[in-house]
């Protein structure tokens, strides 16, 4: 995401349905342990519906690199003792019509409103940058998601079958392809 248009969004203060004040903010290149830790956080039942890359330290280092890219926006969902909730993501090629979204929650913050939070927000973004149509799949077994993804306005518009590349000890399984107009 461009410096310019990263200026457009501030960090916002959100409250979580228990109350717990956090703070939504983009993902800066000095995230890199935080993000390391939230990826060893991330537990084995939510390892199958959430891998889009390996989720290693040096995966995370990588990510809060290139997290100022100007194809990708990412934002963090962190508590006041500075600890990442979550995180949401969308990246795109360049000229490309549609992005790719993403997220994870971490396990003991789920269920709280933080995913709707962070997902509208991300969604605000959207409204200004990058492509006019995001994109994302996700298993049918995953009802939160699927839930979480339809309030939000996508569609499906497939169903697919998920490899689980990299990760064998996961058997295939079904997942949606689904999309949403941003903008
Ligand atoms: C899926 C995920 C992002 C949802 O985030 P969350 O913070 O747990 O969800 P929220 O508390 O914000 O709830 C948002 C909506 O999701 C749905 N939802 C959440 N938990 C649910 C559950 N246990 N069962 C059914 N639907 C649920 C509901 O529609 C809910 O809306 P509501 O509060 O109006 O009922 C989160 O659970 C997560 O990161 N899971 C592991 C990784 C993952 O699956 N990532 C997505 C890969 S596609």
């Amino acid at each position: 995401m461009r410096k310019k248009d990263r200026e457009k969004f501030s960090p916002v203060r959100v409250r979580l349905k228990t109350g717990q004040p956090c703070k939504i903010r983009f993902l800066q290149p000095s995230d890199g342990t935080k993000l390391a830790e939230f990826y060893q956080s991330v537990p084995e039942e939510d390892l199958r519906f959430y891998h889009p890359y390996p989720l290693t330290r040096d995966q995370a280092f990588q990510n809060a690199r290139e997290a100022l890219s100007p194809d990708r926006v990412v934002l963090v969902l962190e508590t006041d003792c500075g600890q990442l909730a979550g995180y949401a993501w969308y990246r795109w090629r360049k000229w490309a019509k549609k992005s790719t979204f993403g997220m994870c929650i971490r396990r003991e913050f789920q269920g709280k409103g933080a995913g709707k939070t962070l997902m509208s927000r991300l969604l605000e973004v959207a409204r200004k940058v990058g492509p006019r149509v995001m994109s994302l799949t996700v298993q049918v077994a995953n009802h939160p998601a699927v839930n979480l993804y339809r309030q939000m306005g996508f569609v499906i518009l497939r169903q697919q079958r998920q490899e689980h590349r990299g990760y064998p000890h996961f058997a295939p399984e079904p997942e949606y392809y689904m999309e949403k107009r941003v903008r």
